[in-house]
């Protein structure tokens, strides 16, 4: 069986047909810059581009980085405010023609490490992060999500975490690695003391850059990168797609 996963970004928008039983992409991804102010439409038309570039025709699964109920935005950090109240499933699946499901973008990338990376099996409390242009969040609970979960605005320095210690930050502050760590380290410490969680996992574009970062981190929890790297969103939006 097999879904196509849509990953909806800051910055990019990224799609491939996955194998639901092993995870795999079954074509090499497509990747389309979001179009400037994130608003709902020019996105649409995006993913029905990416939609036509495979000749897709099935199930569709969307990771969109805002909390979503029902199909419906409930907030936007960093995409448009026009999403908030938006039927995220009903302006994809008729733009695209395809039935669409959407869900927060952490908690599908959560689902793929769970199912096949760096989580599966794990029991007890495993906490994910994924680092990008914000800071998504996903706790799962012996292999259980509770969903919509929005730890990147937790308060940090009297400001969103997201705004000190995602990639974005990084990079807009030009971070060294050692100074980005201590940051980091700070923020999961927080988390730490929150949720005394068994297990890290840290997705988002970074993770490809783990080896400069988390060997830093001094926490009791342990800490991995996500095994899907920066696919784990694709991956996982697919799988989510099959979810009722
Ligand atoms: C949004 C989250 C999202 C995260 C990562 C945050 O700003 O509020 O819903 O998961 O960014 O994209």
């Amino acid at each position: 069986m097999q879904a196509l996963g849509i990953d909806i970004g800051g910055s990019g928008i990224k799609g491939a047909p996955v194998n639901l039983q092993t995870g795999e992409l079954l074509a090499d991804r497509v990747r389309i810059k979001t179009p400037k102010g994130a608003k709902p439409e020019p996105i649409a038309e995006v993913v029905a581009e990416i939609v036509r570039s495979f000749k897709w025709n099935g199930r569709i699964g969307v990771g969109f980085p805002a909390p979503i109920k029902n199909g419906v935005a409930m907030m936007a950090a960093n995409v448009s405010q026009k999403w908030v109240g938006t039927n995220a499933n009903e302006l994809f699946s008729s733009a695209t023609g395809c039935p669409c499901k959407t869900g927060n973008d952490a908690d599908v990338a959560g689902m793929a490490e769970m199912a096949f990376g760096a989580g599966k099996g794990q029991q007890g409390t495993v906490v994910m992060l994924t680092l990008g242009t914000g800071i998504g969040s996903a706790i799962y609970y012996n292999g259980h999500l509770v969903p919509n979960t929005e730890f990147g605005h937790l308060q940090m320095d009297g400001m969103d975490a997201e705004h000190r210690a995602s990639d974005a930050a990084r990079q807009r502050e030009e971070m060294s690695w050692k100074k980005y760590a201590k940051r980091l380290n700070k923020y999961l410490n927080e988390m730490e003391k929150l949720f005394w969680p068994d297990l890290f996992i840290i997705g988002g574009g970074i993770s490809k850059q783990h080896e400069k970062f988390l060997p830093l981190l001094a926490l009791q929890t342990r800490v991995v990168p996500a095994q899907f790297q920066n696919e784990a969103g694709i991956v996982g939006a697919a799988l989510f797609s099959q979810s009722d």
